[in-house]
């Protein structure tokens, strides 16, 4: 079974990403060797959408290891990520007598593993959680990395803790539940890691994509009889490959140093996200998932990147196409384009009032660039062009 260990500095703890199909009839045996013999109940944090599909077996399995379950359903979607369901869950969590010495289990996507993960961070001061993410894009980046929060009527994951999970189990045949729109959201997330910090894992990637491309995203969501026992090898590699990705980017800086602009900074995983989130924000967050607001803000990334000649076209045409693969995207260019440049001085990620845009040198090399370097004309042309595309 391909795994990926992630090690920080700041912590004394490392830990093992696992990535197997069917791995979760096997979460029970996981969570007890790592938690160990005195740990007796498990919280199951979910949805009701994804526990109504998932959370027997990831029950009946922690039983079988001799924990004592708990499920506490929050409401499906970003909306429910807030401070609110975070008491809720504490009090929960309180009511049912949780002790520091049990563990709570985030099941699901980068919503449920966000509110996990943070009401994990703070009850009792912190105690243990696994991550068992369901969705694709929380199983390549969200569960691994320890970032953990809620969003407040200011902005998303404005209040929140770094605490970092003391496993992460994988179940890549949970993915065949998938909606196809959040497995094209994955996949745009998926091409952001190869983009910003690797040819190998942006090459590999577009292949997977394109050798399936007639079958795989369709096929994953139809049914299991259609899979393959090498189509499922290749994905747990894939998904395997992303997550030792995002790991050595976490273990480089694992708390997003602002003051960092280099190549191994958090910061680069940014690609793409300063345009998506101010698309998202003038679609009112109805019209985007967010990886298919970042497919578009590579595009427009790549644009201003050629504008400015820092890249080649040959290398902006394999990011169209690795786009592209990733499935279609809702429509952007009947978006105002004065309206996004308005948005786009707002974005949170501004530091000292200036926007750290990460642009590319190349497929597999960012480069973080101050906006006092972009002229309007250029980000108004890159947003024009980037926008026609999908
Ligand atoms: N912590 C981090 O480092 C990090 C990184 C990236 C994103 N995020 C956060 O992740 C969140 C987005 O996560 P997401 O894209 O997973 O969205 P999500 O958690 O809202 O899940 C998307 C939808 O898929 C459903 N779902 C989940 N698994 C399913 C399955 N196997 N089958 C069928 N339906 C399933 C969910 O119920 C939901 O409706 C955002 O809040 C974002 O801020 C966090």
């Amino acid at each position: 079974m391909p795994s990926v260990k992630v090690r920080l500095k700041t912590c004394e703890q490392s830990y093992e990403v696992k990535v197997d199909s069917g791995l979760l009839s096997g979460l029970g045996t996981e969570v007890r060797a790592c938690l160990g013999p005195d740990a007796r109940r498990a919280a199951i944090i979910s949805n009701r959408a994804v526990f109504n599909l998932y959370g027997k077996a990831a029950t009946q399995s922690l039983e079988s290891a001799d924990f004592k379950v708990t499920p506490w359903l929050i409401g499906d979607g970003e909306r429910y990520k807030t401070l609110r369901t975070l008491n809720q869950t504490l009090d929960f969590l309180t009511a049912s007598y949780f002790e520091r010495n049990d563990a709570v289990i985030a099941l699901g996507g980068g919503v449920v593993g966000d509110l996990a993960g943070f009401a994990a961070a703070t009850y009792q001061r912190g105690i243990t959680f696994v991550q068992v993410p369901t969705t694709l894009l929380a199983q390549i980046d969200a569960s691994v990395g320890g970032k953990t929060g809620v969003n407040t009527p200011a902005g998303k994951n404005l209040v929140g803790a770094f605490h970092q999970p003391s496993a992460v189990l994988i179940d890549t045949n949970t993915l065949a539940t998938l909606p196809r729109r959040e497995l094209t959201a994955g996949w745009c997330e998926a091409i952001k890691h190869g983009a910003v910090g690797s040819r190998k894992l942006f090459d590999q990637t577009c292949s997977f994509l394109r050798s399936s491309s007639k079958g795989l995203v369709m096929r994953h969501a139809q049914n299991e009889s259609t899979k393959t026992k090498p189509y499922d090898t290749r994905l747990n590699q894939l998904i395997a490959a992303h997550c030792r990705f995002k790991a050595s980017i976490v273990a480089h800086d694992e708390r997003e140093d602002i003051g960092r602009n280099d190549l191994y900074s958090r910061k680069i995983l940014n690609f793409g996200h300063t345009t998506a989130h101010a698309l998202e924000s003038v679609t009112q967050y109805r019209r985007f998932r967010h990886g298919e607001a970042v497919g578009y803000g590579m595009l427009v990334a790549g644009e201003m990147s050629k504008k400015l000649g820092m890249i080649a076209n040959a290398e902006l045409e394999l990011l169209r196409e690795a786009v592209r693969l990733c499935g279609p995207l809702p429509r952007a260019n009947d978006l105002s384009i004065a309206e996004i440049m308005r948005r786009l001085t707002r974005d949170k990620k501004s530091v000292s009032g200036k926007i750290k845009w990460v642009l590319l040198e190349r497929i597999g090399r960012a480069r973080i660039v101050d906006d006092s370097a972009i002229e309007p004309k250029v980000l108004r042309e890159s947003l024009r062009a980037g926008l026609r595309q999908s």
